[in-house]
């Protein structure tokens, strides 16, 4: 038999929900899930780490210290999923390590994870592989999103597919029928942060469990047409964004102008209309880059709020919509394990980004390799 090629991968995205992670046997072609896990965030480290997305006093300093904490709660989970699959980390190849992003700049030349892969390399014993965006956008591409080439890898199928990841940020991957054509991917636009968001603010409560809250409310259709008025959303593809735009204030500001022309918008009304925005761009998106698309396969924790979903399916015109879990991957796993695979392809010396999605002059090995 020969011997096992096991990867880590761990994911912590824009939502700042916390980590997801997977143990992957990489040993045939497509990678067989062994063991996730998720830890949430401690409330104090999710806070800091909210407040580093915007300048602040010190933040240098700060930014090297939470850095130190996620490295802390990355190899708690890992040592969480080894004792769980019983494999020891000397049979682990790698562990790819997204990190927290709290800048994403492209267009100033740099995109920013916090990451102390050192760290983490000392406490797991594990090769690690970190900084998995920076080399895209040193040959002039978006760094993100990155997960198209796994899309490809796991999603083809004989037709015409988009693969939507409703993160906190929501992105889209285009993939052509029996994988003849070019894989178009960008971000649409904001998946779950403004959702997250004014929850927090009204419900006192991270998410809108399933939807239900934005459920009992109505779309106000001049807030809808405010929302979609942003020119991110008319820019071309290749496009990325993060909450360095899509944020509260965002949100807030918009809110406003649509508040002083007419009466008050009630607070579920507000999540209405944005579960119904995220749900149109996506719909757009696709009418737009993937007319051809027959299904719509959705992963990312907006996989699992109901409304955000119905709302998907008539936006979709017609196309089914359905979980990644129907393809054998849970919704809630794509993401980390993509990002094994990215480590996977990083040892094999394998390009991970794809340039018709990111925009950059070629392929190329994507990350920095920390050995343990
Ligand atoms: N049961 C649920 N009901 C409603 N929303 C949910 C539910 N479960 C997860 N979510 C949403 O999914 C979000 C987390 O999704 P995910 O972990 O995919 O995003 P992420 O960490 O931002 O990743 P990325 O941005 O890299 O794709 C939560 O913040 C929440 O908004
Ligand atoms: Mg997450």
């Amino acid at each position: 038999m020969p011997a096992r090629q096991f990867f880590i991968g761990l994911m912590s995205g824009t939502s700042l929900d916390g980590v997801d992670a997977v143990l992957a046997d990489f040993t045939e072609p497509r990678p067989a899930l062994r063991a996730h896990a998720h830890h949430e965030f401690a409330p104090e480290l999710r806070d800091e780490l909210l407040r580093l997305n915007a300048p602040g006093d010190n933040e240098l300093h700060r930014a090297c210290v939470a850095a130190q904490h996620l490295a802390r709660s990355f190899a708690s989970i890992v040592e969480d999923l080894l004792l769980h699959a019983e494999v020891d980390a000397g049979n682990v190849r790698a562990i790819g390590v997204h990190g927290q992003t709290v800048r994403h700049r492209p267009d100033a030349g740099y995109t920013l994870q916090l990451n102390a892969p050192a760290t983490l390399a000392e406490l797991t014993g594990i090769d690690v592989v970190a900084d998995l965006r920076s080399r895209d956008v040193a040959a002039g591409g978006q760094g993100a999103p990155l997960v198209p080439a796994f899309h490809a890898a796991v999603f083809e199928s004989a037709h015409s597919r988009a693969i939507v990841n409703l993160g906190g940020i929501g992105n889209i991957t285009c993939l052509p029928g029996g994988g003849a054509g070019t894989v178009i991917g960008f971000d649409c636009g904001p998946g779950n942060v403004l959702l997250d968001a004014w929850a927090m603010t009204h419900l006192g409560q991270p998410i809108d469990r399933d939807g239900r809250w934005a459920a009992s409310g109505q779309v106000d259709e001049r807030l809808l047409a405010t929302l979609l008025d942003e020119p991110y959303l008319a820019l071309p593809p290749p496009k990325s964004t993060g909450r360095d735009l899509f944020n509260l204030p965002w949100l807030q500001h918009r809110l406003d102008a649509v508040v002083a022309q007419a009466r008050p918008i009630a607070p579920q009304d507000v999540q209405a209309s944005l579960s119904r925005f995220t749900a149109r761009i996506v719909g757009d998106a696709i009418a737009l880059c993937c007319r051809d698309a027959a299904d719509v396969i959705v992963c990312g924790g907006g996989a699992h709020n109901h409304t955000l979903m119905r709302m998907l399916s008539e936006e979709c015109r017609g196309r089914p919509v359905r979980s990644s879990a129907e393809l054998g991957i849970a919704p809630e796993h794509v993401e980390a394990l993509a990002f094994a695979w990215l480590a996977h392809a990083h040892v094999m010396r394998l390009p991970g980004n794809l340039p018709s999605v990111t925009g950059a002059r070629g392929s190329r090995i994507l990350g920095a390799l920390y050995p343990a």
